[in-house]
This record gives C-alpha cells, structure tokens and sequence, in this order.
C-alpha cells in the first residue's frame, strides 16, 4: 500500500453510530503522483496538451519531456502554463539546483506516458538508445510505462513499427492501439491519437495496476436498469442512467482491480481500460453475474433491475386494434442477489433506491439478501443526476456520505469497502 492510500485510510473515523462526514476532499489516485509525460514529434502533440492539464487538474506533477521534433509543432510555452512546471527538453541543460538529473526524472516517476509516440521514438525505445532527454528517461525509469503512438498509416503498419511495438510490449509496456479515422494528412486510416480522456483512463488503470491498494482483485460490477421485453419494439424499464455504476468501476480500476462491468442498457461511453459485458434483461444479468463472480473477490450489485418481466413476449409489434385498455401480464424475475445468499467467497455489496424510510428497508434487505454491506440512497434524488448521497450499512452500523459528485462517491465507497475487509480484498503483489 502506498502513502497516499495509508495516510487517507488512517484518516477515517467509520465507527457506529452513523456520522455525516465532509466528504468535499476529492481523492484522486492521481493526486501527488510523479507523472513524466513525453511528447515526441507528432501533429498530434497538440492533443496531449489537454491531457497534460487534466493530469494536472487531478493533482498530478506532470513532467513534461519534449523531443526536438516535438518543439516544431507545440511551443514548450503551453505545456509549461498547463502543468506549472518547467518543460525539459534538453539533456544537457538541465536546471541548475540539479534537482532533476537526466536519470532522477525517470527513477523519481510514478508513471511515464509516451503521448504522441512517433514510429522514430518507438524505434529508439526498441533499440534501447539514450539520444536525448525522453529516451534516458525511458531507459532509466523503473516505473510503468504506457505508450500511445500516432502516426501516418503505412507508418504504423510497416513491419519495422510493429516488430518494435511487439519488442516494447514483450518488456512489459504498454502499448495503445492508435484509432482509426480521419488522419492530419488528407486520409482515412489507422494511426490517430486516442483521445486524451482515454489516455488519462489507460494512465489510471497502469497506475493502478502498479501502486493500487486493489491491484489484483477481481471486482464484479452491474451498473444501469434493466429492459424487460414486451414485443419488439417496447420494453418495461426504469429510469436508471448507469452513471454510478460505471463511475464505481472506474474507481475501482483506478485502484488496480481487476474490473468486470455488467452494464444493462445505456448510451454512457464505456469506461476505459475495463471489460464491459452488455445486457439487455433481468435473466441476462443473472447468467452475467454468474459467469463473473466465479472468481471474484467483490460483487458491487448497483444496477436497478427489474422486478418483474412481461410474462409473455409478443414476437409481433403488439397493434392498438379497436380496445381502449392493454392489460400487461407481469411475472417476478429473480432476486440475483438473493440467488447468491450462501456464496460467501467474495464480499457481497448491494444497492437500496428507496424514496421513504430508507434505513428500515435496507437494513431488512442487508439481511435478507445476506449481504456484507447494502448502500442506501433517496432513489428520486439520485437516479439520474450527477450527484448521489448515501448512507453505507453494515453488520457494525452506518455511514453517511453527503451529497456529491458520483465519481467522489464511488472513490469513498471503494476505500470504506477496502477499510472494512482489508485482508479480503488488499492488493496482491506480483
Ligand atoms: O429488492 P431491491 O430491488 O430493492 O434490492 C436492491 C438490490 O438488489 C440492488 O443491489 C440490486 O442490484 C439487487 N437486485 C437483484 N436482483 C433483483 C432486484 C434487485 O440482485 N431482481
């Protein structure tokens, strides 16, 4: 475990009688972190130039390392204003209280990201050169190291690109696929820079990977409601966007898990770096959620699944006719939950939307569905909405967590699951 996460654990005071915390700390994995951020000769140097400031944002020291050719499309200037920290460039001019050796900027990383990584900086990093600045930091780091290349088509197809790209990835860094699509030159093709929201969540899932209190864990996620089928074109449903599910899953792949989200019908973008299995009805997310937890150590239950299902599915579109009422036959789909009552291998944590005496049914619902944790909210306030409180319970008592962002709440729920089974879920090394 490493400081952050001890000084943030020891921290709390979960205890029993329920408490109502500040929760206005953000805690990203992100934050003190020592990222050097290297930017070869790409047009697509620009792009990173967003990345540099979300990194920075989430409270990162974000080093950037620029190439020669780097400095013909993007001024050191910008990056400098983006990250607040000055722009090395220049193996031989390093500055003066010699802080940042050639050497100390890779051995002091917690993360070098090579975003654009042109098919010449491959080359260097296969071959093992130290030419300049960016390719010494390389070799001497011995933290994770994930590299995005961008490039023309026939650039990143030739045979030499992707021995290197196999050499880089057979010692362990990790190399993106670059995007298809609209390329700087007039062309259509692969070789475009993913976008810097899917590099930051790449760099979040290495990160974790490495330094996570969680790393090595296998967590099961369901997010979103569920679809009941009446006839083609028409389902039962309700109103659940996925936003908290997905933002649990991202939290939990932050902190190094491994992460399965089983997503029922949503247009949210799927998180980056995890395996989404998509689902439509209740039945699919029980077989789903089966498969999953096979070896698992978490199941986070947070999708709302339906209750009932139409009993009978027309497999024509259902027509108005001449009748003035359609009379819908419901029947009960399964509890998932409760099928799962006597697997006690992996910590179970379910979901309680209520909209009146939340603390009375999810305590009935704690013990019922023989739960380790349930996690109640006021269902009207929080589906749909980029905010959620919620009062976490278990067999010891209660913990509120006010009103805030989802991607907050996820983070605090996965640190107070992580506080309360330590030896089950703490990160296995290796
Ligand atoms: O009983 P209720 O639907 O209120 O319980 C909510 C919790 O149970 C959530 O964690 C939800 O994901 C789970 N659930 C389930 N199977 C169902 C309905 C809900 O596992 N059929």
């Amino acid at each position: 475990m490493n400081s952050f996460y001890v000084d943030y654990v020891s921290s709390r005071c979960y205890n029993a009688p329920a408490f109502v915390r500040d929760c206005a700390s953000v805690m990203d994995v992100l934050a003190g972190k020592q990222i050097v951020l290297g930017v070869s000769g790409s047009i697509a140097a620009y792009k990173v130039a967003e990345l540099a400031r979300n990194l920075t944002l989430a409270g990162a020291l974000v080093d950037v390392v620029m190439t020669e050719a780097a400095q013909r499309f993007v001024g050191t200037a910008t990056f400098q204003a983006l990250t607040g920290r000055p722009v090395l460039t220049d193996l031989w001019a390093l500055p003066e209280d010699g802080i940042i050796g050639h050497v100390a900027l890779g051995r002091q990383a917690n993360l070098v990201i090579l975003a654009p990584a042109t098919a010449n900086t491959l080359a260097r990093i296969a071959a093992g050169l130290s030419d300049d600045l960016l390719t010494t930091t390389v070799l001497a780091t011995t933290a994770p190291v994930l590299c995005v290349p961008a490039m023309n088509t026939h650039m990143y197809t030739n045979a030499a690109t992707q021995e290197n790209i196999a050499t880089l990835r057979r010692r362990g860094i990790v190399v993106l696929e670059p995007e298809v699509g609209q390329l700087a030159e007039p062309m259509v093709g692969i070789g475009r820079l993913p976008s810097p929201a899917t590099i930051e969540g790449h760099a979040r899932a290495v990160l974790g990977s490495r330094v996570g209190p969680l790393r090595g864990r296998r967590i099961v996620i369901t997010a979103g409601g569920t679809h009941e089928p009446i006839d083609p074109v028409r389902f039962v449903g309700n109103r659940s966007s996925g936003r908290m599910g997905f933002a649990l899953a991202s939290a939990a792949r932050d902190r190094g898990a491994q992460v399965t989200l089983i997503a029922g019908p949503t247009t949210l973008p799927p998180p980056v770096a995890i395996d989404v299995v998509r689902v439509e009805t209740a039945l699919q997310m029980r077989d789903a959620v089966a498969a999953a937890v096979a070896y698992a150590d978490l199941l986070i239950m947070n999708a709302a699944v339906a209750d009932f299902r139409p009993a009978e599915l027309s497999h024509q579109k259902i027509k108005k006719g001449a009748d003035e009422e359609l009379m819908l036959r419901l029947v009960r789909n399964p509890d998932i939950l409760a099928g799962l009552a006597d697997r006690h291998d992996f910590v179970k944590v379910g979901f309680a939307a209520e909209t009146h005496d939340l603390e009375a049914y999810a305590r009935t619902k704690l013990a019922r569905k023989g739960l380790d944790m349930i996690i109640a909210n006021e269902a009207v306030a929080s589906i749909g909405h980029d905010d959620i409180a919620v009062t976490l319970f278990d067999a010891a008592g209660s913990e509120a967590l006010a009103r805030q962002p989802k991607a907050q709440a996820a983070a605090h729920i996965l640190e107070a699951i992580l506080q309360r089974w330590p030896a089950r879920l703490a990160a296995i090394s290796g």
